[in-house]
């Protein structure tokens, strides 16, 4: 009995020791590697021999031999704690409002709004359409180089030419407070026009080079998209050892965005709202056919994120626009809390300023049933039959983000049916 306890302790300290040792060993790593950067390269076989011998964590070791073989500026930077956000979603979900949310982060935050509008524009074929592979893999390269701080590629794509790094025409400058920092204001030049200029300061055209050079002073960058089509061809961004990268994937009901669509482009759904009426004209199968391929790229990558493949673990969050317009402080308090990024006063002071979030904070529920309303307000504009194609061909969509189907136009425009299921969507 006695010899099976000592054993039993025995092992126990064993294992104190070794967590011991191997704490030792990261602080000892930390060390070598934040000072070793500026020096010339180390050999370091001989201490690596010596750590061997102890071999009391592999995992340690193989991380501390991969970062004494590997050491560069950037993953300096990771090591630090740099985060790369990219804020993932499709037009009409509210990405811009949840981009605010990074882009009023402050001083640490460097924050691009659309970067890949040029690229798209770019690569736009004579159909109107793009070509879908090239497409992603020029989004996927120049988002990767972008969260490097380094806008090279990005200027092959911006029209016209950016000259020696200076360009007036970087789509919604003014919507990134970084760009229109202090440290990124060249003087105004005069007879230059600018069609994104600016809001908070004169500045004269955009020099990228001070861009970039900023981009690296900032603890944090945050990019927002809608123009990622599939999460899975962003792989490469998540397994580069530079990065720390952290996907928030915004999504919203389809049945909603297809209502906002119609009351943005009227003439392109003139023939759906007839046809709704119940007139004998076509229903434009194109169209359809576009927003089932919408749907279902959403799906697949939110389907990708949720099974949570080792390249993303703790790399993924799925967001509703919906919970995000009905608790606004709490959704940006666990998206600040997913990156490892501190929530910053700005940031809350800014919600509270752009929604009700203060009433939300504090209880009364009327606020909550108002910003319902707002959320839902769609259901009073989207005719029945509209909705029925939406569910028939975005139906695994809906089911997958919980959103209720409506089986009558009755039900579509009850307020007292939620069509929003409470789901939890996350599991990091
Ligand atoms: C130490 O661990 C590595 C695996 O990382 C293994 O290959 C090696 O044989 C171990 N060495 C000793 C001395 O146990
Ligand atoms: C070192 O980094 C480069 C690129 O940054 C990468 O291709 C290579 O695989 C890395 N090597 C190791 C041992 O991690
Ligand atoms: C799209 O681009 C890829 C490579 O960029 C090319 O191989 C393919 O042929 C193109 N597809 C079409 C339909 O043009
Ligand atoms: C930026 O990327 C380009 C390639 O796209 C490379 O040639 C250049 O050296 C990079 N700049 C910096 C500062 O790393
Ligand atoms: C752009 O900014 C860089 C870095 O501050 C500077 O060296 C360069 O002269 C600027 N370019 C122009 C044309 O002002
Ligand atoms: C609901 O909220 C909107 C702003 O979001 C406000 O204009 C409106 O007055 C509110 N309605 C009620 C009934 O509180």
């Amino acid at each position: 009995m006695r010899i099976k306890y000592t054993i039993y302790i025995v092992f126990f300290v064993g294992i104190v020791i070794i967590e011991k040792e191997n704490n030792i060993i990261s602080r000892v790593s930390d060390k070598l590697t934040s000072k070793q950067t500026q020096q010339t390269p180390l050999h370091p076989s001989g201490f690596l021999h010596t750590l061997q011998k102890v071999n009391g964590s592999f995992l340690t070791l193989s991380k501390l031999k991969r970062r004494l073989e590997n050491c560069s500026e950037h993953q300096e930077m990771m090591i630090r704690g740099r985060k790369h956000i990219l804020l993932l979603a499709t037009t009409r979900t509210g990405s811009s409002f949840v981009g605010e949310f990074f882009n009023q982060q402050g001083g640490n935050m460097f924050y691009l709004f659309e970067p890949l509008w040029h690229v798209e524009k770019m690569l736009t074929l004579d159909t109107g359409g793009t070509n879908a592979t090239a497409a992603a893999k020029a989004y996927r390269d120049v988002l990767q180089q972008l969260l490097l701080c380094n806008f090279t590629l990005l200027e092959r794509f911006i029209e016209p030419k950016p000259l020696e790094h200076i360009t007036p025409a970087l789509f919604r400058r003014e919507s990134s407070s970084s760009l229109c920092d202090e440290s990124v204001c060249s003087p105004v030049i005069k007879g230059v026009f600018e069609r994104y200029h600016c809001r908070a300061r004169r500045c004269g055209p955009l020099n990228l080079t001070m861009a970039s050079e900023s981009c690296r002073q900032k603890e944090h960058i945050a990019i927002k998209s809608v123009r990622v089509r599939q999460l899975e061809t962003l792989r490469p961004l998540a397994e580069d050892p530079r990065l720390d990268v952290r996907f928030i994937q915004l999504v919203r009901d389809p049945r909603a965005v297809l209502a906002s669509r119609m009351v943005a482009f009227t003439a392109k759904y003139k023939n759906w709202k007839e046809w709704a009426m119940g007139r004998n004209v076509p229903i434009d199968e194109d169209e359809v056919r576009k927003l089932k391929g919408n749907c279902d790229n959403i799906r697949l990558s939110a389907e990708i994120g949720l099974r949570q493949p080792p390249w993303l673990r703790r790399r993924y969050m799925l967001v509703r626009y919906e919970d995000i317009a009905r608790f606004p402080m709490r959704k940006a308090a666990e998206m600040y809390r997913f990156t490892g990024i501190p929530f910053t006063p700005q940031v809350k002071a800014w919600i509270l300023r752009n929604t009700q979030a203060s009433k939300e904070a504090s209880g009364v529920y009327s606020t909550q049933k108002n910003s319902s309303e707002q959320v839902e307000k769609w259901r009073f504009n989207l005719p029945f039959k509209i909705a029925q194609v939406v569910q028939r061909v975005c139906g695994p969509t809906l089911k997958l983000f919980g959103y209720k189907f409506v089986n009558s136009e009755k039900m579509l425009t009850d307020k007292s049916i939620s069509l929003i299921e409470d789901k939890v969507l996350n599991f990091f």
